[in-house]
């Protein structure tokens, strides 16, 4: 007893070690070998670097995928079966649905490859190599170049190493900036055309918890979906096709039974979207400060009245779903990020680091010329740029992002300008070319809109933008308007809406059927469009030339702060921002003290389901055969000591884009599932913190519970490799 003791003290001792030692990092895959392996192995890893990246031979990297551009996805079988999350697999369940079968509903199993779901623009990329090509890059520049120049001449050596860099036909290429511009990687990725939909939970399941659990521990969400890679028949990327045949990759995840425990190592391989981890304190400030509260104000407004009428309307509830959903989600984060930003001091700590940088900056000649202005240029920039930052939210989040009105009529607009721009002679090709796409696109916009949800947002939004923009960069036009109605919004938008011919599809298409010049000529004068019109004139007047030349100073200012900070800080090694590239970061199994005197531990389990469990309601309803499993406690061999797993937490540094990446044990077996963070940590785009960031994971065993269990798709089980490690087997016919 005594000795278990004594073991359990180590284990703990090394965990906080190791705890305390880390900062959070999002690696790149191919610089492991150069900069990470010893510290991933000291943490537990006990694979080596080739084993987690090789160009030669096949690795971990060769089983994941950036799917649909936004999410990440890991091949998880010899016949090309993909694991991703069942929010990244939404657009695609959801299009496939109909009311008689509806699979966002009641979920889907193909139960043969013949009853696998094509998706027309999903596709799905691996990443075959990673090369350093900055000093291509950087060929030909010189310190006294303007920006402009700068910039002209990145993207022409850019051109030439597309098209000069060694790789085959089917393959393509991508070079991306690190580092705020001070080093370039290549990416020669494969690109699969042909991926279709294999399975899902239905939505109780797969998204258990909806927006009130969103981005919150504890958690029990099976946000998880199944995919299938098709290929030609030699293996290659094929656009669909009949004759298409599952992808044979060159390494799928093997998956571990044996779950996990505080503790122990993880890791997690995908495509973290962006982060900013670099910036100085008067950035932090403006985010949370002006810029978070700003965009939280505008998405409130819109969200209480679209919820609203979603509880009230099922087929609202349908239309808006998704739309709410993705609104909601980032709402919420910047909520929970202003919070943790706070609540960690993040501000100042990050003066007090800079008053070590500038004391170091200072110490150094050398530095001195090149770094001593840095700070107070930041300050000044960023003050002139605040108003500009400011009225660029306010424009994207009301114009661009939620009055649906607005959006579609700016896509009419530059429909039109094209049109005005190309002469007489080409008209006719142009329309002929872009009104049956454009036709197509309404059809879809209109399925999924209601005018009197976005008459609401709009009238709601419009006095956002009134009261909340800065008056200078208001057109007359607008204000004329306005004063006009006395300030009465609700008039205003009743009217609008009413002599609009952009709020249906049936009026729309009325227009649409007119001569090119008369169909102008309305749309001209459609008081909808005049006021986005007005509004996007006024933006491009008063609000975007000096947005982009502060823009591009402060972005100049951080590409050195970033230089100088490796400089200056010579022996903390440097990660790079999350920039849509493929990435590692590594953690352990941990819980955190969200607040003083409470502590979360790491795992959750199906009897939190039912505790959660409320009857009818739309976010915490749980299906009739899950709480029978869960009452015969029918577990099968996914169980632990007859409870069933959910979820678990580690430190891992992930992001937006890490959806759908998996979790790995230290013998690269898949674990885990990422699809979220806490709400204490979701400064970690900003601030990373070890005390109390962690991401969030379903556990694999829930995952292939309800595959099996719920879903019958036991033949899915049987395409897989599972493995115990501690038992060192591999399991069959369990
Ligand atoms: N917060 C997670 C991420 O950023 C999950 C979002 C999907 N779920 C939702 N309820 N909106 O993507
Ligand atoms: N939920 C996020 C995603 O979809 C992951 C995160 O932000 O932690 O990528």
């Amino acid at each position: 007893m005594r000795r278990f003791l004594f073991i359990q003290l180590i284990a703990l001792l090394s965990v906080f070690s190791s705890l305390s030692a880390q900062d959070g990092g999002m690696w790149i895959p191919s610089l492991i070998k150069q900069l990470n392996i010893d510290d991933m192995q000291d943490m537990g890893l006990k694979l080596s670097a080739d084993d987690l990246y090789s160009v030669n031979n096949s690795s971990v990297k060769d089983a994941i995928v950036h799917f649909g551009g936004g999410c990440t996805a890991e091949v998880i079988s010899s016949e090309g079966l993909l694991l991703t999350n069942h929010h990244c697999g939404y657009g695609q369940i959801q299009a496939h649905s109909t009311l008689e079968n509806n699979y966002l509903k009641d979920g889907f199993w193909a139960s043969s490859r013949r009853g696998e779901l094509k998706n027309p623009g999903l596709d799905a990329t691996f990443i075959i190599r990673i090369d350093d090509v900055t000093n291509k890059v950087f060929e030909g520049l010189t310190n006294d170049m303007d920006e402009g120049s700068r910039k002209a001449k990145i993207s022409q050596n850019i051109h030439l190493i597309n098209s000069s860099i060694e790789k085959e036909d089917f393959q393509d290429v991508k070079v991306k900036a690190f580092f705020n511009g001070n080093q370039y990687f290549a990416f020669i990725t494969e690109t699969f055309m042909d991926v279709r939909l294999v399975g899902a939970p239905p939505s109780m399941i797969g998204k258990f918890g909806s927006d009130t659990d969103n981005w919150v521990w504890p958690r029990h969400t099976g946000d998880f979906s199944m995919f299938r890679i098709y290929a030609s028949k030699d293996n290659k990327p094929a656009e669909y096709s009949e004759d298409n045949v599952p992808y044979r990759p060159k390494h799928f995840l093997p998956i571990s039974l044996d779950g996990v425990n505080e503790g122990d190592f993880t890791m997690v391989y995908g495509f973290p979207g962006r982060t900013e981890e670099y910036l100085p304190s008067v950035a932090i400030k403006q985010i949370v400060e002006v810029i978070n509260p700003a965009r939280i104000e505008i998405r409130d407004k819109a969200l209480k009245i679209v919820d609203k009428e979603m509880r009230a309307d099922a087929t609202i509830k349908m239309q808006y779903a998704s739309k709410y959903a993705s609104i909601a989600n980032y709402w919420k984060k910047w909520i929970g990020e202003n919070k943790g930003l706070k609540a960690s001091h993040a501000i100042e700590k990050r003066e007090k680091y800079e008053e070590v940088f500038m004391e170091k900056v200072n110490a150094n000649p050398e530095y001195i010329d090149k770094y001593s202005e840095l700070m107070s240029d930041f300050d000044k920039y960023y003050a002139q740029f605040e108003k500009y930052n400011l009225a660029n939210n306010y424009f994207g989040e009301i114009v661009y992002r939620n009055v649906e009105i607005l959006k579609f009529s700016t896509m009419l607009h530059s429909v039109v300008k094209k049109y005005e721009d190309i002469d007489e002679s080409g008209r006719e090709a142009f329309v002929a070319d872009v009104k049956p796409r454009v036709i197509d696109y309404t059809k879809g916009y209109f399925k999924n809109y209601n005018s009197k949800v976005d008459e609401k947002v709009f009238e709601s939004l419009l006095e956002e933008y009134m009261t909340g923009m800065d008056p200078e960069f208001i057109p007359t036009y607008l204000t004329e308007l306005v004063a006009s109605y006395n300030n009465d919004y609700s008039k205003l938008a009743k009217e609008v809406f009413e002599d609009s011919n952009l709020t249906n599809i049936e009026d729309f298409n009325k227009l649409a059927e007119k001569s090119p010049s008369s169909a102008l000529e309305k749309l001209k004068a459609d008081p909808a469009y005049k006021i986005a019109v007005s509004m996007l004139d006024a933006y491009d007047i008063f609000i975007k030339d000096p947005y982009v030349e502060l823009n591009t100073k402060i972005k100049k200012l951080q590409r050195t702060y970033m230089e100088a900070q490796v400089e200056v800080f010579k022996d903390k090694k440097f990660y790079p921002d999350a920039n849509s590239t493929l990435r590692v970061t590594w953690g352990i199994v941990n819980g955190y003290e969200p607040k003083d005197g409470v502590y979360y531990s790491p795992k959750t389990y199906l009897g939190g389901i039912m505790e959660k469990y409320q009857p009818g309601d739309y976010e915490f309803d749980v299906p009739e055969k899950l709480r029978t499993l869960y009452d015969e406690k029918d577990f099968g061999v996914y169980g632990e000591d007859g409870k069933m797993p959910v979820c678990f937490i580690a430190t891992n540094h992930t992001t937006g884009g890490n959806s759908g990446s998996p979790a790995l044990d230290a013998n690269g077996n898949l674990i885990g599932l990422n699809f979220d963070r806490v709400w204490e940590g979701t400064m970690s785009d900003i601030n990373y913190d070890a005390n109390i960031c962690r991401n969030i994971m379903v556990d694999i065993r829930y995952i292939l519970f309800i595959v099996d269990k719920y879903g019958g798709a036991r033949y899915l089980i049987d395409e897989m490799k599972l493995v115990r490690p501690k038992a060192q087997t591999v399991v069959e016919g369990e």
